[in-house]
């Protein structure tokens, strides 16, 4: 099993979410994360006055998918063309092994958890 973890812009994470959906998958998990990269920040107004600010953090989003072996390439293809435009900035995917997968209410284990 791969657990695929996509750091995306937050404002990407609906069309990631439906681009997923078209696959059948067992499920996916997104959260709420901050981050940064390499290149500085835009500026933007501070709301208050006339001010401006760099913003220390990207507001991003993390979707995390656990698949069998086989689908992950699908799981990332999806993900690349619901949010990539090929402009720098626009987040990461990584991908890893995923030992052991148990389903709680059947205790079922390995893929037939998923
Ligand atoms: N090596 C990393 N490890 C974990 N998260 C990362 C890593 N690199 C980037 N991120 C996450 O991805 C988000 C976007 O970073 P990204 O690397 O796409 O932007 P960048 O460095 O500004 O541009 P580039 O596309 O040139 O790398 C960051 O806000 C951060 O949350
Ligand atoms: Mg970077």
């Amino acid at each position: 099993m791969k657990k695929i973890e996509a750091v995306v812009p937050a404002a990407r994470l609906d069309r990631a979410f439906a681009a997923l959906k078209e696959l059948d998958l067992g499920g996916f998990t997104y959260y709420d994360s901050k981050g940064r990269g390499q290149i500085p920040r835009q500026e933007v107004h501070s709301g208050r006055g006339t001010g401006m600010y760099r913003p220390e953090f990207n507001v991003n989003s993390t979707i995390v998918v656990v698949t069998k072996d086989s689908m992950a390439d699908k799981v990332i293809d999806k993900i690349l063309q619901s949010t990539s435009t090929g402009l720098a900035g626009e987040g990461k995917i990584f991908v890893s092994d995923v030992d052991e997968a148990i389903d709680i209410g059947s205790r079922q284990r390995g893929e037939g958890a998923l």
